[in-house]
């Protein structure tokens, strides 16, 4: 039997409920964010060493409450119960595979604590995402976006002057 590719699985899942959000500007953000996040985990997770199909479907995942439901604080682990039932009921993860990235999508708003290294990995993967949008737009955590870039061989300094327009003035 041909092996199902499990992260293309996990795409249409996430098209599905992207494509019944009603709100147009909404899917819009679902689809760059989640895509965008799922590369950043691919990277990070090449570069520490971890499951790379893991972690790109963590990302893919870790905001579906959200972009199915609208925010709301608890998004985070009420998007671990939602995953975990989209898991299941596709049939091709394991137990352990489960609770891995159950873990990672419950604890990815909780940036202050440190948990395991996938819930780690979808923390600094989402904070990325959002510094990488738009570097001149305030983000929170700059440490940890900092740390996350010198990781992959890149040194930025955050000035109070935004490097887009520290660019633009030269
Ligand atoms: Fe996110």
């Amino acid at each position: 039997m041909e092996k199902k590719n499990r992260i293309e699985l996990i795409r249409q899942e996430v098209n599905a409920i992207l494509q019944n959000q009603q709100d147009t500007e909404h899917r819009r953000e679902g689809y760059v964010h989640l895509y965008g996040v799922a590369q950043n985990c691919t990277l990070l997770a090449i570069r520490r060493g971890l499951d790379i199909e893991l972690c790109t479907i963590i990302g893919l995942l870790h905001d579906i409450y959200t972009y199915k439901h609208g925010y709301v604080k608890e998004h985070a682990m009420l998007g671990a119960v939602e995953a975990e039932n989209l898991l299941r009921k596709l049939a091709v993860f394991s137990e352990e595979e489960i609770e891995i990235i159950k873990n990672a999508i419950c604890y990815h708003s909780n940036k202050k604590i440190k948990h395991d290294k996938y819930s780690e990995l979808i923390k600094d993967a989402d904070l990325l995402q959002n510094f990488l949008y738009n570097l001149s737009f305030n983000v929170k955590h700059k440490k940890r976006i900092k740390n996350t870039l010198k990781s992959v061989g890149i040194k930025m300094k955050f000035n109070k002057v935004n490097p887009a327009k520290e660019k633009a003035q030269k």
